[in-house]
């Protein structure tokens, strides 16, 4: 095998090319964007991923990892062609494929021999087909005839997480009618072959579809529990018991049943849009997932009004909030249910001392919108001075070992909104502190 090029060096792109790099391949990733390019020839990664950096580093080094922003000269020089651009979503929820299809043409335009298509952008099922049939059509406009083989890949990378999941993963899909083209993917992936993670092999409609299934249930499981922590909450039942004890039974799984204040990021609110969208267009109703947009944007709603409902009214009350990123260990802030909340309590009249360990450069243009209504703090315990109540949105491993003391001495008044449930009410109470879980 020649080189692999990874087209797209956003999050997917950027890990995939480097833990590629690292298995020993050569690697050469492309983005038309010349100033992420040159950025990242000089080694700074424009992404908060735990442990991306000295792979990037090490890689470049051994110039098994290059970037360009010229397609032609990676496409010529390489066999196997990850997709890996964005799909933002449409005005009405569906996947936009703009990119995905710029790119397959562009593919075409320089083919010089066998390729190997790959597509890692989670796109709508059938894109696969869409995807030969644009290149075809390139192919046809220059009188050319090459072989070439589109495969399905999708990933599961968790941000935070990223380079572990590429690594370690639970499984590989791969979605192709043809048997070179597989033979190509195991050579790719011959260290995970190595390693005996399980590969599913399956058609590329299969596979786009696993993708698409896989993060609707995840939400949708992360959905049940949060509905089912609000219930607790009424009936004097804890939560963190009755997952724990669901997730015991071997059919259900202990992961996933962390209530909170709704899911975020840029997968699950996205995919799941798309997929229900995709599903209607075939007259095909996916309710359960429809239901599971719909409650989690209700969710994101109900933190802001329960914290309302304590403090009563907000106007002139300045809230201490600790995380502001989707979820911890990374600074992504696309979907955040802390821009929903934010922004729920600062029209009732509320202002904010945050901190995020990661996220302020993020929050101060999503955020803008209320920026005068924000002071963003060095630390945890400056969120406090002068506050009336602390809010916890993300939970950052750092919070949840806060000196409890210092904090009940800082607040001007105890009252302690933990939306992750890092601490317990019962020792919160002993404390001295008005603690608010979810469904404990
Ligand atoms: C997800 C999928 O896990 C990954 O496989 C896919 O490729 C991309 O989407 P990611 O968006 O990085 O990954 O985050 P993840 O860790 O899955 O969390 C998603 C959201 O669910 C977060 O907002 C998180 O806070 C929330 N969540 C997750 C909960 O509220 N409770 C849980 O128990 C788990």
């Amino acid at each position: 095998m020649n080189r692999i090029a990874v087209v797209g060096t956003g999050y997917v792109g950027l890990v995939s090319g480097s833990c590629l790099s690292d298995f020993g391949l050569n690697v050469i990733c492309v983005d038309k964007d010349e100033e992420k390019i040159e950025s990242l020839k000089r080694g700074v990664i424009p992404i908060f991923e735990p442990g991306l950096e000295p792979i990037v580093e090490r890689n470049v080094y051994y110039k098994r990892l290059e970037f360009t922003t010229d397609l032609r000269q990676a496409v010529e020089s390489c066999d196997v062609i990850f997709i890996a651009v964005g799909t933002p979503p449409a005005d009405d929820g569906s996947a936009d494929l703009t990119y995905v299809e710029q790119v397959a043409r562009d593919i075409a335009r320089y083919m010089n021999g066998y390729k190997v298509i790959v597509n890692k952008s989670t796109v709508p099922i059938g894109t696969g087909k869409k995807v030969k049939e644009w290149i075809n059509e390139e192919l046809a406009k220059r009188g050319a005839s090459f072989e070439f083989d589109v495969v399905s890949n999708p990933e599961f990378l968790r941000e935070g997480s990223a380079v572990h999941d590429f690594t370690h993963p639970d499984r590989v899909v791969i979605g192709t009618d043809s048997e070179r083209a597989l033979e190509v993917m195991k050579q790719v992936y011959r260290v995970l072959y190595l390693n005996e993670t399980p590969f599913v092999e399956t058609n590329i409609e299969t596979a786009e579809m696993i993708k698409y299934a896989s993060n609707a249930f995840l939400a949708m499981k992360v959905t049940f529990i949060n509905e089912v922590a609000n219930l607790c909450e009424h009936v004097g039942a804890n939560v963190q018991d009755v997952a724990r004890a669901m997730g015991m039974d071997g059919r259900i799984g202990p992961k996933f049943l962390h209530p909170g204040p709704g899911y975020g990021g840029s997968c699950f609110p996205k995919d799941t849009r798309a997929f229900a969208e995709m599903a209607r267009k075939f007259g095909v109703t996916l309710s359960l997932v429809e239901q599971t947009v719909e409650a989690n944007e209700r969710q994101k709603l109900l933190a802001a009004q329960k914290i309302e409902r304590v403090l009563g009214d907000l106007s002139g009350k300045q809230l201490a909030v600790l995380g502001l990123a989707f979820k911890p260990n990374t600074d992504d802030m696309r979907e955040a249910p802390s821009i929903t909340i934010l922004n729920e309590l600062a029209q009732k009249g509320a202002t904010f001392k945050v901190y995020d360990p990661t996220a302020h450069r993020e929050a101060k243009w999503r955020l803008k919108n209320i920026e005068d209504r924000i002071i963003y703090c060095q630390n945890e315990y400056e969120t406090m001075e002068g506050s009336d109540a602390l809010v916890i949105i993300t939970e950052w491993n750092q919070f949840r070992s806060l000196d409890l003391n210092r904090v009940k001495e800082l607040l001007r008044q105890p009252y302690f909104f933990d939306l992750r449930n890092i601490y317990k009410k019962k020792d919160m109470e002993s404390r001295g502190f008005k603690y608010f879980g979810m469904g404990q």
